[in-house]
């Protein structure tokens, strides 16, 4: 089973992914991550954001089994990860890399912007999820401040207003729900609830799935 979770940046798809995968059993993968190496490997080495040749090789040499996620998370490798995600040239490098992680026998999660639309086009399970900017914003600045950055309410509000603009508004599979994704709006929702009614999603589209055929 396939399970497509999507959504903004900080709306909870992450956690979520992460306790779908360990309640029903299977892998999960959070592709953002993915962006974010590619980043990483763009700063480590001093190359500019948009340097298209070193960004593709970065993403064909990435190695899912060996991601530092101590290295990857922050609000500045999300920033320069949502850069690189733009590069058309980037995505196409990583799209086998994200179909083997799916493909495998018992099937996987993965979360991200665009499982739904492109990488996983035929996923029996699709979840959007959403919150308002105002709430992912809070969640953001909530968990930076744990991590022990120093950083303002209204810049986390204004960088994931950005992010929203740049991951929506590029040309290259941009953040979109798929028209056959079920919209998970979380913004009300503590995680134990959010991951209920994502469970319920889950049976539910299993379900029609198992009926369709
Ligand atoms: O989910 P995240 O915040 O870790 O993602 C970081 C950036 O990577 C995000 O702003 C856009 C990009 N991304 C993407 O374009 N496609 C994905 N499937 C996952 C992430």
């Amino acid at each position: 089973m396939i399970i497509a979770i999507d959504g903004p940046a900080a709306s909870g798809k992450g956690t979520l992914g992460k306790r779908i995968a360990d309640h029903f059993g299977l892998a999960h993968l959070d592709t953002g991550l993915l962006y974010r190496a590619v980043a990483r490997a763009l700063l480590d080495a001093g190359r500019p954001l948009d340097d298209v040749a070193a960004a593709t090789l970065a993403a064909e040499r990435l190695d899912v089994e060996s991601l530092d996620e101590n290295r990857l998370r922050g609000a500045e490798m999300g920033e320069a990860a949502s850069v690189v995600a733009a590069l058309p040239m980037v995505r196409a490098a990583l799209v086998d890399l994200q179909r083997r992680f799916a493909g495998r026998p018992e099937g996987a999660v993965l979360d991200g912007r665009d499982i739904g639309t492109v990488i996983c086009p035929d996923a029996p399970v699709k979840i959007f999820v959403t919150a308002t900017p105002e709430e992912r914003a809070s969640r953001r600045h909530r968990e930076l401040v744990r991590r022990g950055e120093e950083v303002a309410y209204e810049t986390v509000l204004a960088d994931i207003r950005r992010r929203d603009a740049r991951d929506a508004g590029r040309t290259s599979a941009p953040l979109a729900a798929a028209p056959d994704a079920r919209l998970l709006d979380t913004t009300d929702l503590d995680i134990e609830a959010a991951f209920r009614a994502a469970v319920s999603i889950v049976e539910n589209m299993t379900a029609s799935s198992l009926r369709a055929g």
